[in-house]
């Protein structure tokens, strides 16, 4: 298979760059050392708010990103003037209607609604342990029939995020490759978990699994060629995926 320059990486954050302080700094390290000409760009999509993964970077935990994708799919900055993109909000549609969405979940047993700093406009999250696919679908079949158009992303066998169609760490990072006229041929993701797992089915983009990696995303991606299964974890593994595809030598 013949693959295309590397023109941008977008990784997760948690469990993926960070999770091992001494990795951390080898890639933040790695990644300056590249010169302005081999360096793609860099795009952190995140379950945390766009502001929490900018004060990260402020915190020299991680290198300065040219955008940084919030909120599983929801929120996209800009790394330099860091605002939010009033354009990407507009992709998202209509805000949510909380009250619809918690009358329903309120059903549903076990499950306990998230912290208020990770509900937003267009952002619901939950925590439900433990649950099965068909549990997930269930949930979504009640949604849709209250006429409430959502996405259900469940992760960590714990997070079930309530997204608008159009959001999604996937929907987010094409939304960003169309803004810059960027092929996904052209793109490298890595992640961890299953709220990583819709950047991986973007056709074309080429993924780094770390060694740390859940069986839900694992699994889902298992024997495809266009995804380097790294040996190592962390931000090892994101530094030793990006050696296997050549953006850093
Ligand atoms: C982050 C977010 C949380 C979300 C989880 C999985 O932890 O803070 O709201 O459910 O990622 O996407």
């Amino acid at each position: 298979m013949r693959f295309r320059p590397v023109k941008l990486v977008a990784s997760d954050i948690d469990g993926t760059l960070l999770g091992d302080a001494a990795a951390a700094e080898r890639f933040r390290a790695a990644w300056e050392a590249l010169s302005g000409h081999e360096r793609p760009l860099l795009v952190y999509n995140s379950g945390r708010t766009s502001e929490d993964i900018l004060s990260l970077v402020d915190e020299n935990l991680l290198p300065a990103p040219d955008y940084a994708i919030g909120g599983v799919g929801t929120m996209i900055a800009e790394g330099r003037v860091r605002t939010r993109m009033e354009a990407f909000a507009k992709e998202l549609g209509p805000t949510f209607d909380a009250t619809a969405i918690d009358a329903i979940m309120a059903a549903i047993e076990g499950a306990v609604l998230q912290a208020v700093a990770d509900q937003h406009p267009h952002k619901a999250s939950w925590h439900l342990p433990d649950a099965e696919e068909q549990r997930i679908s269930e949930i979504a079949a009640r949604l849709a029939a209250a006429g409430v158009d959502v996405k259900l992303i469940y992760s960590s066998s714990r997070d079930l995020d309530i997204l608008p169609r159009s959001g999604g760490k996937g929907s987010a990072l094409a939304w960003i490759c169309r803004e810059l006229a960027v092929d996904p041929g052209e793109v490298v993701v890595a992640g961890d978990t299953g709220n990583d797992l819709e950047m991986f089915e973007m056709p074309h983009v080429r993924g780094i699994v770390v060694a740390n990696a859940l069986a839900e995303l694992r699994r889902a991606v298992a024997g495809d060629p266009r995804h380097y299964m790294a040996r190592t974890s962390h931000a090892d593994g994101v530094i030793e995926g990006l050696r296997h595809w050549g953006v850093i030598r």
